[in-house]
């Protein structure tokens, strides 16, 4: 072969490797560069950055000693990945931990201008835990004084030992505490959480503990976070809980319980054997919220993957990404007071063109969105169920490959459901693609409306004004360009149906 030959196929040899290795990369979601990734840790806002830690394993892409890697954002769409900021030491791995802002520099470790962060993490000793003993999980804190660029550990840790022998002692959540005017945390221990206090984020007490009986206890507490939100004037604490395993529709997932915090304690709203759930899709775990961000939002994101199968996903270089960053509020429904979410308000800024708007549209059958160029969309639709008849509508996506997702609504059972069974590469798992997954409506109003965005592995879905969310992942052998809006049964309504083009983030 002549030489320029020879060149041209290495060339194109090249590019279809780095395709390849790149295949099923989000398009409009945080992923780390290499490696493994699973929980958010230590979000925090300051200096007009929003900080994303995360459980990170900067070796392999399966889960091992645990760093926190580190990314900033100053719009919650377009993210920076720097430098690890936590490594392992002689204590152990860095467990899921938080950060915040220590404006009045409580714990004394300013050394410049700005207010230090302080991140609080669970250490897991992985020696302890192999020679058989209870206590290998404790709670150990580190500041920075550079803007979350670089971090330095408390000479004093553990700042909370493990001194009653708890075996899942981890995952603290710190926040400022209004009515006691310092420092609270709350961690999981075993089936339950508990609050801790303090002055100065280094000397820890117990005031209370929270949940033996309540929610469901399918599997081990981990991750949980509380804030208070308001609703019509009053202030209600939600208490996040992700569980593993035990979730709706199998595997890990998130509850929440809603009611009121007296500085000391949670104090649930609801009967012990309620359970709430945050996310009904397979693929929203361990998500926390951003410490101190602006004008009071309370903005959420997940791991997106779910630990039944998060290690073996079809990724080469990478594995797992995170929600899009969702803002949380409160609305009154026909059974309670329920935590909603929508994307946050930012996700406008990847929308690229209108591909449909329509109004007052009746689909016998189905309404092709065309075969487009990417698999990047978001869908808006506003359904009148009081005209429609069908057994189930919803959004069908597909490729050249005949495989498809899809993501649609009953109306007689009132559930959600999505489909992957037939979504490209599932033999990775057994439990990945064996059945679709529901989620009951809320609500019994004649307006449906379901927001949805499509990235090239995932799909999350926000109906009723957010109070139901489905989030899902999927890996196509090639991408879905192909979207439709389908009625099986009958007739659907659809009183609103807009869809955007989406820009990737990492152009
Ligand atoms: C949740 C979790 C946490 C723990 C971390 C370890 O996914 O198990 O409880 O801190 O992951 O990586």
């Amino acid at each position: 072969m002549k030489p320029f030959f020879l060149w041209l196929v290495l060339l194109f040899a090249i590019e279809t490797f780095a395709q390849d290795d790149e295949r099923h990369r989000p398009q409009l979601h945080f992923s780390p560069p290499t490696a493994w990734m699973n929980d958010p840790n230590g979000m925090v806002f300051v200096n007009g950055e929003y900080h994303l830690f995360y459980q990170y394993y900067p070796n392999d892409t399966v889960w091992g000693p645990m760093h926190w890697g580190h990314a900033v954002s100053r719009d919650l769409v377009h993210w920076e990945n720097l430098p690890i900021a936590l490594a392992p030491d002689k204590l152990g791995y860095i467990f899921s931990g938080s950060a915040v802002v220590d404006a009045k520099n409580t714990a004394g470790f300013k050394s410049g201008k700005n207010a230090p962060l302080v991140a609080m993490f669970t250490y897991h000793d992985p020696e302890g835990e192999k020679a058989g003993r209870r206590d290998f999980q404790y709670q150990g804190i580190a500041y920075s004084n550079d803007n979350g660029r670089s971090w330095t550990k408390y000479d004093k840790n553990p700042v909370i030992a493990n001194t009653e022998n708890i075996k899942d002692f981890r995952d603290t959540k710190v926040f400022w505490n209004e009515k006691l005017k310092s420092w609270s945390v709350v961690f999981a221990v075993g089936d339950h959480v508990r609050f801790y206090n303090s002055l100065d984020l280094k000397d820890w007490k117990m005031t209370g503990e929270f949940g033996k009986p309540d929610g469901t206890h399918a599997g081990v507490w981990e991750c949980p976070d509380l804030f208070a939100l308001k609703i019509n004037g009053q202030t209600k604490w939600v208490l996040l809980v992700s569980i593993n395993p035990g979730g709706p529709n199998g595997g890990s997932a998130t509850q929440y319980f809603i009611g009121d915090f007296d500085g000391k304690t949670f104090k649930n709203d609801n009967s012990p054997e309620t359970v709430l759930w945050l996310d009904h899709g397979r693929d929203n775990y361990a998500g926390v919220t951003w410490s101190n961000a602006p004008k009071n939002r309370r903005i959420f994101i997940g791991w997106m993957s779910n630990w039944d199968y998060a290690q073996k996903v079809p990724t080469e270089k990478w594995r797992s990404a995170m929600t899009l960053p969702r803002e949380l509020g409160l609305k009154q429904t026909e059974t309670g007071i329920r935590l909603i979410q929508n994307p946050v308000k930012e996700t406008e800024l990847l929308r690229s063109g209108e591909v449909l708007s329509v109004r007052d549209q009746i689909v016998e059958k189905e309404l092709s969105l065309g075969a487009g160029k990417s698999s990047l969309v978001e869908l808006d639709l506003e359904i009148d169920l009081s005209k429609t008849d069908a057994e189930n509508f919803g959004v069908e996506l597909g490729n050249t490959k005949g495989e498809t997702y899809k993501i649609g609504y009953e109306p007689k059972t009132q559930k959600f459901y999505s489909d992957r069974t037939n979504s490209g590469k599932m033999d990775f798992s057994d439990v990945f693609g064996n059945k679709k997954h529901v989620a009951q409506h809320l609500s019994r109003s004649k307006t449906l409306k379901i927001r949805l965005f499509f990235d090239t592995a995932s799909v999350e879905m926000f109906a009723g004004g957010g109070a139901t969310a489905l989030t899902d992942i999927f890996f196509p052998s090639e991408d879905f360009t192909r979207f439709k809006i389908y009625s099986n049964g009958g007739k659907t309504t659809f009183t609103k149906a807009k869809a955007w083009n989406l820009k990737s983030i990492r152009r």
